[in-house]
């Protein structure tokens, strides 16, 4: 097999099960892949998903407290609350990437979403609200890909005139995070795919193997080619010079992921490349999944209804949905759970306080209270309501001030685009960054 970075030999560790969701009855193990995310069967329950585990079987590194104050101290920003809380947990080579930004050099955001559905949920909210923070203490360009063409290939029974609707559906709500319509660059593969592009997409192909994509992905013979390939377009826009509009022909500027660890196995491959194509690596930022509504074991799906709150829901359904469906870590009864307390970790409506409750302090105070059974599952279900309903709120808000102009913009690869960097404020001086 290929050689020598670490990287590679993890990327041909033992395949995966196979992405049609074969079901793999031989192991209880946790299952992570881009297409499946699934908990360890303990008795035939769904555990919770080990992050530390994942970090030690991709090699990622934890992402520590002293990480974190490095971060502030350059930004000079409280860190994000998903990176206080952990949701963003693990990286690579973020270090290396602030290294750079310590002298004055630039960078991108590259981030994406297969659109698989006309209807985003909660869960989808999560990478743009922070690569929107990210854009804004940086003051960096963003790159959002929809890769249309993955779902066109990956999921048998939609069309081409599908995947199309979904990417402009999604591509509205996206723009919706506001982010700076100067600094960002959103684009549908099937749309946009260009020279530049294609041929980062034709070199990249040269240096993957199909065993090697086979290995990592768990793709068998039976699978479509189009499948084996996909990597070389999802890593593309991780090297400049697919956007020279933007940051010029060389392919010297790096970029930082923020993705979902899922999606490790695709820029562990890119990171190959970029070593063998030599353009800089890039660094990534991953995060972990989104509760779904049924517990935490798995993640929330917008093809499962009953997992998933809508971007798009109307108070009301928010409202059903959390006191229905929303999986408790209460006691069986009042009494019970007054005697013996509930179980924040596993609780449904307390994770999704994590993700969207920004004050530290009630959400400290709540897990006290809820662990020691002051609290009570029905008022922490009711505040868990009132932040997500209100973040769902302010979401349709500005999605209703997303017009045809706002869409044109976005997405158009000519709109002028300011490629500058807030100076660091340790080092203060103003980065020079060429168009
Ligand atoms: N494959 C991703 C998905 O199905 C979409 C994607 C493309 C992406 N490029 C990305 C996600 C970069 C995160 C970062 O959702």
């Amino acid at each position: 097999m290929t050689a020598a970075t670490p990287e590679t030999v993890e990327a041909v560790q033992p395949a995966p099960p196979h992405p049609d969701g074969t079901p793999d009855t031989a192991t209880q193990d946790q299952v992570v892949t881009p297409w499946e995310v699934k908990g360890a069967e303990v008795d035939g329950k769904l555990a919770a998903i080990d992050y530390n585990k994942l970090v030690e079987s991709f090699g990622t590194r934890l992402i520590d407290e002293a990480l974190l104050e490095r971060l502030e101290k350059l930004t000079g920003q409280k860190p994000h609350r998903f990176l206080r809380r952990g949701m963003f947990f693990s990286h690579r080579d973020l270090t290396v990437l602030l290294d750079r930004y310590e002298q004055g050099k630039p960078f991108y955001l590259y981030t994406g979403r297969g659109p698989s559905s006309g209807s985003m949920h909660v869960g989808h909210a999560v990478p743009f609200i922070f690569c929107k923070w990210l854009q804004d203490v940086f003051q960096v360009p963003l790159v959002i890909q929809l890769t249309d063409d993955e779902k066109f290939l990956f999921k048998q029974e939609l069309k081409i005139a599908d995947v199309e609707k979904f990417t402009r559906e999604n591509a509205r709500d996206i723009m919706a995070f506001g982010f700076d319509p100067e600094k960002t660059f959103i684009f549908s593969n099937l749309e946009y795919m260009n020279a530049a592009f294609y041929k980062n997409v034709v070199k990249i192909s040269k240096t993957i193997t199909t065993s090697v994509s086979k290995a990592t992905f768990g793709f068998v013979d039976s699978d479509n080619v189009g499948k084996i390939g996909f990597v070389s377009v999802q890593a593309a826009p991780a090297f400049s010079n697919t956007f020279p509009q933007i940051f010029g022909p060389k392919g010297d500027v790096p970029c930082l992921i923020p993705c979902a660890i899922d999606q490790d196995p695709y820029f562990r491959l890119t990171r190959d490349v970029a070593t063998k194509l030599k353009y800089p690596k890039p660094a990534l930022l991953h995060s972990k999944f989104f509760p779904a509504l049924q517990g935490p074991g798995t993640k929330m799906s917008a093809s499962d209804v009953n997992s998933a709150i809508y971007l798009h829901d109307t108070p009301n359904q928010i409202k059903k949905k959390v006191n229905t469906k929303a999986f408790s870590g209460g006691r069986d009864n009042v009494e019970e759970h007054k005697k013996y307390g509930g179980n924040c970790d596993v609780d449904v409506s307390f994770q999704y306080l994590r993700f969207f409750l920004e004050d530290d302090e009630e959400l400290g105070d709540i897990r006290k209270r809820y662990t020691s059974g002051d609290l009570l599952t029905g008022h922490l279900k009711q505040r868990c309501i009132e932040v997500v309903s209100e973040m769902v709120k302010e979401f349709q808000e500005r999605r209703k001030a997303v017009t045809d102009e706002t869409y044109k913009n976005f997405m158009n690869p000519d709109f002028p685009r300011k490629v500058s960097m807030k100076p660091p404020s340790a080092t203060n001086t103003k980065p020079e960054v060429k168009k």
